[in-house]
């Protein structure tokens, strides 16, 4: 029999949105299944048959069809599968109006996310409805493919800046020891910090180590102004330079020839993914490292993410949604890594640390990691949908975060519920 990816359940007076709904996604290369296009043989096992194989679930309502015995029981069936065998089917319910639900039908989808033709016109409902399944069955291919350099850092805004320091505390079981093991095995320090932000993760990171001099470089004007006030000292400097410009190689010859030293720990957190042409800069580091000198480089790969259960796909979306944001940096970025290190001449490269997860965090903890992940999302939406009212893709995105952002919340702080994040930490030696 056919296995197709979405099995549509509607009611017969609909038959022409379902077909409309089905060129849709199947121009896009997503298959779908519904009757009586798709029936082969007995009707009633072959309408079982494909909702066990599909990866998504479409319930096409109106009022109509929520009393309709027929698609009641195809929603029936749907759970039931969810619920026996604990699959990952996301139902998805695209409500055509505004009529009322029958109170059969609200009871199966009260809690999951509508798509709601009403609201957005029944074209752009089913764009949001092909988005959806898109990232469901080929999560990876809906994600942005290309690197960009995306300089967005606004040391003025507090929400950011509380945003990383959660992320500073929650690594710092993931990372220090690292640190520590790498700082221990040399004497005096002199490190390099590239993409530093306001000086604090270096800051946290060395604390207690002995460091010979220190330059922090970050192209954000108001972040090296902090480092400097904050961090400044003799021997710790901060410059204001974009990274894949040509100064780069100037600031750090500078740096070195004021000082006669090589550095001896080249430090990248959270800067790689960033960046158009990594490469580059891993080449310019280079030529200014100790002949021994070590390189630390954490970075993130939304390839390595989990959420379980997400029967309704919400995670998925969420996931989707930062890899869609301008700001949040290219989410393949962790896989890369060891690949631009070799290229660049770097040797012994070692991925110590891969994914941070919920098993055996507390409630705070769970708060943090789902803080420093779930609200870049709800930060940049916020402010893209607000600076750029006409792009029809941020509004709706800002709108699905409103809906979805507390049940996702709660979702989270489920026992049962478990999280991972592609936080990757590789080393390397010059
Ligand atoms: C996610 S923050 C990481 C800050 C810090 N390293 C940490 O781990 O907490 C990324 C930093 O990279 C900086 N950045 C992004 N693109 C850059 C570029 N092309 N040149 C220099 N800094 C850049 C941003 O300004 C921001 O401070």
């Amino acid at each position: 029999m056919k296995k197709a990816d979405v099995f549509l359940s509607y009611e017969h007076s609909m038959r022409t949105v379902v077909e409309h709904i089905c060129s849709v996604l199947e121009a896009d290369g997503i298959s779908c299944w519904y009757a009586p296009r798709d029936v082969m043989g007995d009707y009633a096992t072959s309408i079982v048959d494909a909702i066990d194989n599909a990866r998504v679930f479409v319930v096409v309502l109106n009022g109509a069809a929520s009393q309709s015995a027929h698609v009641l029981n195809e929603v029936e069936i749907a759970y039931k599968r969810i619920l026996d065998s604990q699959d990952e089917l996301a139902i998805l319910p695209f409500k055509l109006n505004d009529d009322q639900l029958s109170k059969a039908m609200e009871y199966y989808i009260k809690r999951l996310h509508w798509i709601q033709a009403g609201d957005q016109g029944i074209d752009r409902a089913i764009e949001e409805l092909k988005t959806k399944i898109a990232a469901i069955v080929r999560p990876g291919r809906s994600q942005s493919a290309k690197r960009t350099s995306n300089h967005y850092y606004d040391e003025g805004d507090a929400d950011e800046r509380k945003r990383l320091k959660t992320q500073r505390q929650l690594l710092e079981r993931f990372d220090k020891p690292v640190y520590d093991a790498v700082c221990a095995s040399k004497g005096a320090l002199n490190v390099l910090d590239l993409g530093c932000g306001n000086g604090s993760f270096a800051a946290s990171r060395l604390a207690g180590k002995e460091v010979g001099c220190m330059l922090g470089v970050d192209c954000n004007e108001g972040a090296i102004q902090s480092a400097i006030a904050n961090f400044g000292a003799d021997n710790v400097e901060f410059c204001h330079c974009d990274l894949e410009s040509d100064d780069l190689c100037g600031v750090l010859e500078d740096f070195c020839s004021k000082r006669c030293v090589k550095f001896d720990l080249i430090n990248l957190s959270m800067i790689l993914l960033h960046l158009k042409d990594p490469l580059k800069v891993l080449k310019t580091a280079r030529k200014f490292a100790a002949k021994d000198a070590a390189v630390i480089v954490k970075d993130i790969d939304d390839g390595l993410n989990l959420a379980y259960p997400d029967e309704s796909g919400a995670f998925a979306e969420a996931m989707r949604l930062c890899a869609a944001s301008p700001w949040s940096g290219f989410r393949q970025s962790g896989r890369q890594v060891p690949y631009l290190l070799k290229r660049a001449g770097y040797r012994d490269v070692d991925l110590v640390k891969c994914g941070l997860d919920t098993l055996g965090m507390d409630y705070d903890d769970r708060q943090a990691l789902f803080d420093t992940y779930f609200s870049i999302i709800k930060q940049d939406y916020r402010i893209l949908s607000t600076t750029q009212p006409d792009n029809d893709s941020y509004r709706l995105a800002q709108k699905w975060i409103d809906q979805n952002y507390n049940d996702l919340e709660d979702a989270f702080h489920e026992e049962s519920f478990f999280f991972s994040l592609g936080f990757m930490l590789f080393t390397a030696k010059r």
